[in-house]
C-alpha cells in the first residue's frame, strides 16, 4: 500500500491530530507547521517530531502528499487554495470559508488541481450522529417531517478573530448532521438575529447579535430545518445537538452527557409515553457506540481520548464536548482513504460549500431583517467547471 506524507498546520487544536496521523498505517511521516516557534518546538520535543516548519509556503515546497489545516478562521480560504494549487490534497477544519466567494474559489481550486479537498467537520462522526445514521439506514425515519440543529458555545476569551463573529459564520456543527443525514440540498434560508450585544463586541464584524436563529428550505423536500446558534453573552453550557422528527420515529440530542446518550421516540406497543389517540409513542434513552470498528486498530483508541500537549491546560475543545464525541480519528481515516482510493471524501468541496453557505446566507438574511436569501447552486457551478475542463 502507498503510504502518505502529511503536514499538520497549526498546533493548538491541530495538535490533537498529529498523533492520529502518525499512528495510522497508511501514513509514512508527519511534519509540523506552526508559526509560533516556541509552541512548535515544545510540541515536537514532547511528541517526537523532527521535520518542522514555521513557514507554510516553505512546507508546501516539499514532497508532502497532503496537508491538514487547523489555523484560525480568517486564514482557511487562503491556506486551502495555496495547498491545492501546490498540488497537495487538503483537509481543513471548519468553516470552509467566510464568504460565498471564498467557497466558490475553493471549489474551483479543487477542480483545477484534481486533488481531494475535505472540510473536517467533526459533527457528522460523533457517537450521536452514528446512532442517527443507523436509524436512517434501518429505515426507521421513513418520512422526515422536520429537523433542528443547535450549537451553543460562548467564545469570550478566545483568540481575537472570534470577537463578535456572527454566530451563523460558525454554524456548520448545527447544520451538517441535518444535511448529511437527510441528504437535503439547501435552497434558501431566512434568519433573525436575537438579543443584545455589548457594543465593544460589535466593533470587529459589525454584528449586533449574540444569537441567530434560522429556517432552511430544501430543494424538492417537504420539511424545513431550524438552526439556532449562540456565540456571545449567553449563559449556557457547550451543546452541539440535533433533532430529526419523522412520521415513524424521531431522534433527539440536546444535552451533553457522558457516556453519550440520546433520546429516541418510536411507534410501538410497549409505550412509556402517550402519543396521539390512535398511536402510541415509545420513548427511550439510547447509549451511543463509538463505532471504532470502522477504523484501523492503530487509531481506534483515539475515539476515546486524544493527545494534548499540556494535560493540565487542555484545549477548550477537549473540555467542551468531550473531544468532539469521538470524531477525530474517523475524520482522519476518511481523508486518508479518499486519497488512497482516489475518490471524493464524504465532505468534499461541494458538500462543504453547502454546509458552510447555509450559515453565511443566514447571517446575510439576519442583516436584512429576515429576508429570504437563496443558497447558491454549488452542484451546478461544479458541473460547469467540469464541462470546461473536459
Ligand atoms: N469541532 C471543530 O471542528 C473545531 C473545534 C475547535 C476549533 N476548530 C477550528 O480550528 C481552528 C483552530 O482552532 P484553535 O483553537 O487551535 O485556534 P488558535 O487560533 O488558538 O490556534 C491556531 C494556531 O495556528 C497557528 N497558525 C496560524 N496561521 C498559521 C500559518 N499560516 N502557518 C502556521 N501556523 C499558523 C497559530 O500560531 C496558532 O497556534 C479554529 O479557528 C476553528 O476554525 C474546529
Amino acid at each position: 500500500m502507498k503510504k502518505l506524507k502529511i503536514g499538520i498546520v497549526g498546533l493548538r487544536f491541530g495538535g490533537e491530530f498529529a498523533e492520529i496521523y502518525k499512528a495510522h498505517p497508511a501514513v509514512e511521516k508527519v511534519v509540523l507547521c506552526e508559526q509560533d516557534a516556541a509552541l512548535l518546538s515544545e510540541y515536537a520535543s514532547v511528541f517526537g517530531y523532527d521535520e518542522l516548519f514555521t513557514d507554510y509556503d516553505q512546507m508546501l515546497q516539499t514532497d508532502l502528499d497532503a496537508v491538514h489545516i487547523v489555523t484560525g478562521i480568517p486564514s482557511h480560504h487562503e491556506l486551502t487554495v495555496k495547498a491545492l494549487r501546490a498540488g497537495k490534497h487538503c483537509a481543513c477544519t471548519v468553516p470552509m470559508g467566510v464568504s460565498l466567494e471564498e467557497l466558490f474559489d475553493i471549489i474551483r481550486a479543487q477542480a483545477e488541481s484534481g486533488k481531494q479537498y475535505m472540510m473536517m467537520e467533526t459533527s457528522i462522526y460523533t457517537f450521536q450522529c452514528f446512532y442517527a445514521k443507523k436509524m436512517l439506514e434501518k429505515g426507521e425515519f421513513q418520512n422526515i417531517q422536520y429537523m433542528r440543529g443547535i450549537y451553543f458555545q460562548d467564545m469570550d476569551g478566545w483568540p481575537a478573530y472570534w470577537t463578535g463573529l456572527p454566530p451563523m459564520h460558525y454554524a456548520t456543527h448545527a447544520v451538517s448532521p441535518l444535511l448529511y443525514l437527510s441528504k437535503g440540498i439547501p435552497e434558501s434560508v431566512i434568519c433573525l438575529g436575537s438579543g443584545k450585544m455589548d457594543p465593544r463586541l460589535q466593533e470587529k464584524y459589525g454584528n449586533p447579535y449574540p444569537i441567530e436563529t434560522a429556517t432552511v428550505q430544501f430543494r424538492d423536500q417537504p420539511y424545513v430545518a431550524d438552526l439556532t446558534r449562540s456565540l456571545f453573552e449567553t449563559a449556557h453550557e457547550y451543546v452541539e445537538g440535533f433533532t430529526i422528527l419523522s412520521d415513524r420515529a424521531s431522534f433527539e440530542w440536546n444535552v451533553e452527557n457522558e457516556p453519550p446518550r440520546i433520546s429516541v421516540f418510536q411507534e410501538g406497543k410497549d409505550c412509556t409515553n402517550m402519543g396521539s389517540r390512535g398511536r402510541r409513542i415509545h420513548t427511550y434513552d439510547a447509549h451511543c457506540e463509538n463505532m471504532e470498528e470502522l477504523l484501523p486498530k492503530e487509531i481506534q483508541e483515539y475515539t476515546r481520548h486524544c493527545t494534548i500537549l499540556d494535560p493540565k491546560h487542555p484545549h477548550n475543545s477537549i473540555q467542551q464536548g468531550g473531544s468532539h464525541h469521538g470524531s477525530h480519528p474517523h475524520m482522519v481515516h476518511e481523508f486518508l482513504s479518499s486519497i488512497l482510493e482516489n475518490r471524493k471524501p464524504e465532505t468534499d468541496a461541494v458538500t462543504s460549500a453547502y454546509w458552510t453557505a447555509v450559515g453565511i446566507c443566514a447571517h446575510l438574511s439576519a442583516t436584512q431583517n429576515g429576508a429570504r436569501i437563496p443558497i447558491p447552486d454549488f452542484e451546478e457551478f461544479s458541473a460547469q467547471l467540469s464541462s470546461h475542463t473536459v
